[in-house]
């Protein structure tokens, strides 16, 4: 936990007590006169919420004042950054770990090196860098942080994924490796499968030859969702209307009883995910989607001895693990640029913040996931 407090971006708060001040614009312009010397960022466009609550209501575009780049400093010039789910939950106040308002909202994304400061080695003006671990504050035009957030990654990547790289696909990748021991043949079930983890768990189960079990809400165009999931390596898609019978398994053909399975959703989609487990399986969850409890089964645990885990990104990363974290995201950023991990995403420009908010707030039924582009 040290380590994500440390990553909190200082352009956000250090700007922050000047602008929310009562005198604003004074203190604006002394700000900017006193440090005339110094090597200055660029203002910065920022969404910034005040207070905990509901983050349509609450988030707004600020103008943040330059802030002064010191010599161990680098200036990043944002490219994108997403609306995860997470990300509204620390604006609701929810999540586990968040700052403290007045903040900036965003926890990944990708930028550009704007300037550094006189003491930086191995970043330049022009490489592309993200915040690795990832670091609250992601959603403003300029963050000035110091070199030891930014890792540099190969601009071959498309924007959107290097963008996104950091807290979804990272999820994925860590959950096939952390729990279940699986090998070619293996199956996973998952429900959720339409979100940005599930798309990933799609793909490095197919890219490890191991099948997938996947299980989306019911909704119109429901065939094309699954058509789209099975391009991606899904072997079987299922809504959670099929899946209303008595024995599920029937529904396998050929396939294996899954000995993992991945929950981002709980209610009845994790009772699914748990009815298609072999006996002695491990359901892994990761997500609440829907707002519902998990509810398990006596005999879930009496006949078929199944196992209930959870995964939490955050807790895996600040156990010392930078290094490994990066390697993990050159590898995924490696797979995205072969098109061996792809997933949906809509780019909206920065301006129309709250149109992509509402979207990822489900406002307008599902939608893919909303990337930022500054
Ligand atoms: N534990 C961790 O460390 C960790 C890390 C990353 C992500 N996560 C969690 O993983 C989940 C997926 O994240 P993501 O960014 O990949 O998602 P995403 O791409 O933003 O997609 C959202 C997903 O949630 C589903 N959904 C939305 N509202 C729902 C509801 N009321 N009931 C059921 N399903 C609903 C959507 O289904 P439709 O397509 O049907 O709309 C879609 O599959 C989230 O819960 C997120 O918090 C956890």
């Amino acid at each position: 936990m040290a380590a994500m407090k440390q990553l909190a971006l200082r352009s956000a708060f250090k700007t922050a007590s000047f602008h929310f001040g009562s005198h604003q614009l004074p203190l604006r312009r002394n700000y900017v006169r006193a440090f005339s010397a110094a090597i200055m960022s660029p203002p910065s466009m920022a969404v910034v919420y005040d207070q905990h609550g509901p983050p349509d209501q609450l988030t707004r575009l600020v103008e943040f004042p330059p802030v002064e780049i010191k010599a161990h400093d680098v200036c990043v010039k944002m490219l994108a950054a997403p609306i995860n789910p997470s990300d509204i939950n620390r604006i609701e106040g929810v999540y586990p770990v968040r700052p403290v308002p007045p903040a900036v909202g965003g926890y990944e994304g990708v930028g550009e090196v704007y300037a550094v400061g006189s003491g930086v080695n191995g970043l330049s003006p022009g490489d592309w860098v993200i915040p690795s671990p990832p670091s609250f504050g992601t959603w403003q035009s300029y963050i000035v942080q110091e070199q030891s957030v930014w890792h540099k990654i190969n601009k071959d990547t498309p924007m959107e994924y290097a963008a996104t790289v950091t807290v979804n696909p990272l999820t994925a990748f860590r959950m096939f490796k952390d729990f279940v021991q699986l090998n070619p043949g293996d199956a996973i079930v998952q429900n959720g499968a339409t979100s940005m983890v599930g798309q990933c768990i799609i793909q490095l189960a197919r890219i490890q030859g191991v099948h997938s079990i996947n299980i989306i809400r019911d909704r119109a165009g429901a065939d094309e969702v699954k058509e789209n999931l099975k391009k991606l390596g899904a072997d079987e898609v299922f809504t959670e209307s099929q899946l209303d019978v008595k024995k599920v398994k029937e529904l396998l053909g050929s396939l294996p009883e899954p000995a993992l399975g991945f929950n981002c959703v709980g209610g009845n989609a994790a009772t699914l995910v748990l009815k298609f487990l072999r006996s002695g399986g491990t359901m892994v969850t990761y997500g609440g989607m829907s707002k519902k409890p998990v509810t398990v089964s006596t005999s879930s645990f009496i006949f078929k001895d199944l196992s209930l885990r959870g995964f939490w990104l955050q807790k895996w990363m600040s156990s010392d693990k930078a290094d490994e974290c990066r390697d993990m995201i050159d590898q995924l950023l490696g797979l995205m640029r072969d098109g061996k991990i792809k997933y949906d995403m809509e780019l909206v420009p920065f301006k129309d913040f709250h149109i992509a908010l509402d979207k990822a707030l489900g406002k307008q039924g599902s939608n893919p996931k909303q990337v930022l582009i500054f």
